[in-house]
């Protein structure tokens, strides 16, 4: 019985071969996850078969940029703004800091509240928790199952962070605002668990987002760093590097919870109409704080810093009608909000940076964005942005960060698996052929897998004297079309371009909403409430923002800008640059001198 109804309903989808209206969604978030540590982007170490499987029926976006960090991707995706708009930008928000997306902002899931969906977020929260305000059940979500700050142990559930030597630790585990003690397992599984949970008691006639944001395989926000399944462990043999070995246990525990997913939404009936997005929320931390061991080779650098290792990461949108691309377009966190409004037959009313690109994806009209701003950091001082196939990169970067990490943890000391074997057995290949007859075409994959694998074109050098490193008086410029690793600076050589590029940067920098320096409220210390780490602040309560100077631009004025500057056709550039940043556009050109600080 159930085998001829997938039988029905797989013909309605051959021959309708359409997108339903109000689809379900679920859009699974990876953290920390690394470029090269996904198997379709390459990797002969780490196996990730159902989210290759995702990727060859469904859309690779290879040009996906995102933050630097989780705070500033994840209120990107929710708000479809730039987060210097909504001060969000730079370090993730700490558990202690009393610090969110403002409630004035109306986030992606009450949009799609409004259209009927029923919404539900399990896992990672990361835009603010210390007033009851800032939390996902006021801020659209129907249900939250998950964890409000950036990270938890995977066993305990437990967050710890130190200030002025005092150790601040505590649950940090949510069913909506109730914290949830009597809860043990891994934490992906149990993440998992409670998604799949979810599906079988859907109401099928409602619409569902389901939004599954993992904090695997970030490396454990308590005491332990690496902890993935310990049935995962062993699996993992193969690989020589010790603390590799767990990171990639986390990798396919992450991995198999899709295939679980997948798996619950054929159960339901609901595969044929459910889009699914993976991505990850930033690139693997490689080096420094909460190093988890991850690799984003071929790309350069690490969490935190403006490099492609952290900005640029793993995205696959799937849906059975969707066909099959490597989608050539540029894609930025903040275009999800509007792209899946649209999906979902709907209209957004305020004024946001994100574009909708489902008509690109879904129907091969052309990409409609031309540039992005990927990061602009006020605390650290640095900033990057994306105008075409180039990147300019300014500002204060760590020269101990801005390197290739990981060719170290590549080494295998015994033989690895049979690709093949792995991915066609996974759970995702055997639902996609039982319930959609979808059989995987090999030489397709292995076309997309080595389209979508960079290091073709990639000579990784580790030699560091020949790296461009931004300073306050000179910049990077690359043309990631031939160098996506980021290895031939092209500054000196483009002076128009870099002129052009710093201006825009000039604009968006004097409209930014300053990042608070982080610090910590004492009475946030979990140890004044049961060792939870509840909201602590009330909503009436006014924010305090330490008196801080308008942060200057992190490039000198050179004299070649200024003079480009007044060889500027200023009339052409106004109408230009209405088009980028209409609401800008006025303000700077009455501002134009107000934007350098002589
Ligand atoms: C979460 O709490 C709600 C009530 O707010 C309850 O109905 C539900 O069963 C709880 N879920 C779990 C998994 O405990
Ligand atoms: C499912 O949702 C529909 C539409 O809102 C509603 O009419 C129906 O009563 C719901 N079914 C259950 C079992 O809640
Ligand atoms: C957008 O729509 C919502 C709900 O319909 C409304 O509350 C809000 O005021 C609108 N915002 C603007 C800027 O029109
Ligand atoms: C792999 O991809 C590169 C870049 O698209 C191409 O030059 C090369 O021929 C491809 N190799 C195979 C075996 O398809
Ligand atoms: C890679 O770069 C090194 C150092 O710049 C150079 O010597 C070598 O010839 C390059 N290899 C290829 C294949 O381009
Ligand atoms: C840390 O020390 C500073 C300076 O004494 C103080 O202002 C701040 O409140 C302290 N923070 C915590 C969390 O105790
Ligand atoms: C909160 O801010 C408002 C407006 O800036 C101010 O009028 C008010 O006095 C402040 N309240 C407190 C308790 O500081």
């Amino acid at each position: 019985m159930r085998q001829l109804f997938y039988i029905f309903m797989s013909l309605v989808v051959l021959i309708k071969c359409e997108i339903y209206s109000r689809p379900n969604i679920v859009f699974i978030v990876a953290d920390d996850l690394g470029w090269g540590d996904v198997s379709f982007h390459g990797s002969d170490q780490i196996m990730t078969p159902n989210i290759d499987m995702l990727a060859y029926q469904g859309v690779i976006i290879p040009q996906y940029y995102t933050h630097a960090y989780g705070t500033p991707a994840r209120s990107a995706l929710l708000t479809g703004k730039y987060p210097i708009r909504t001060g969000t930008q730079g370090i993730s928000i700490a558990s202690a800091e009393d610090h969110g997306v403002s409630p004035t902002e109306r986030l992606l899931p009450e949009y799609l509240q409004e259209l009927g969906y029923s919404t539900h977020l399990i896992g990672k929260w990361g835009v603010g928790k210390s007033r009851e305000h800032y939390l996902p059940t006021n801020r659209g979500f129907d249900t939250f199952y998950g964890f409000l700050g950036s990270s938890v142990d995977y066993f305990t559930y437990n967050h710890v962070e130190t200030w002025n030597d005092t150790v601040f630790y505590g649950l940090d585990f949510f069913n909506n605002s109730d914290p949830i003690e009597d809860q043990r397992g891994h934490l992906t599984e149990v993440l998992t668990e409670q998604a799949v949970n979810l599906i079988r008691n859907h109401n099928t006639s409602v619409p569902l987002y389901l939004h599954i944001s993992h904090a695997a395989p970030h490396a454990g926000g308590g005491y332990v760093n690496l902890q993935p399944p310990e049935d995962l462990i062993a699996a993992n043999d193969h690989i020589a590097h010790t603390a590799r070995r767990y990171y990639a246990g986390l990798v396919a525990g992450l991995d198999r919870s899709v295939g679980h997913v997948i798996l619950a939404l054929a159960e339901r009936q609901l595969l044929h109409n459910t889009i699914v997005i993976f991505v990850s929320d930033n690139g693997a931390a490689s080096t420094g704080l909460n190093r988890n061991f991850g690799s984003n080779l071929p790309l350069r650098g690490t969490k935190g810093t403006p490099w492609e290792g952290a900005v640029r990461t793993t995205a696959v949108v799937w849906h059975a009608s969707i066909p099959s691309n490597i989608w050539p377009g540029l894609f930025h966190v903040a275009d999800w909000m509007p792209t899946l409004i649209a999906a979902a037959g709907g209209n957004y009313n305020d004024t946001i940076d994100g574009i909708n690109q489902w008509n690109a994806i879904t129907k091969d009209e052309p990409p409609p964005r031309h540039d992005a701003l990927i990061t602009m950091d006020d605390l650290t001082d640095s900033a990057a942005f994306r105008q075409g196939d180039y990147k300019i990169i300014i500002g204060n970067v760590e020269p101990d960060k801005s390197q290739f990490y990981g060719t170290e943890l590549q080494k295998l000391r015994l033989p690895g698996y049979s690709y093949e074997n792995v991915l066609l057995s996974c759970d995702t290949a055997l639902v996609f052929k039982e319930t959609l007859f979808l059989n995987l075409d090999l030489n397709m994959a292995a076309m997309k897998r080595n389209n979508s694998n960079l290091y073709w074109n990639i000579n990784v050098t580790t030699n560091s004297e020949n790296l461009c490193v931004p300073t306050k008086a000179k910049g990077c410029l690359y043309d990631l079309s031939v160098d996506p690793a980021e290895t031939n600076d092209l500054w000196s050589s483009h002076p128009e371009l870099v002129h052009h590029m710093v201006l825009r940067l000039r604009v968006y920098w004097s409209t930014l909403n300053p990042r608070q320096r982080p610090t910590a409220d004492p009475r946030a210390n979990p140890a004044l409430h049961d060792f939870i780490w509840l909201p602590w602040v009330d909503n009436g309560e006014n924010v305090s923002k330490a008196l801080q100077e308008f942060p200057s631009f992190p490039l000198q004025v050179s004299v070649g800008e200024l003079q480009y500057l007044v060889d500027f056709n200023l009339k052409a550039f106004k109408d230009s640059l209405t088009n980028y940043v209409q609401s800008s556009a006025d303000a700077f050109m009455q501002n134009i001198v107000g934007l350098f600080s002589f």
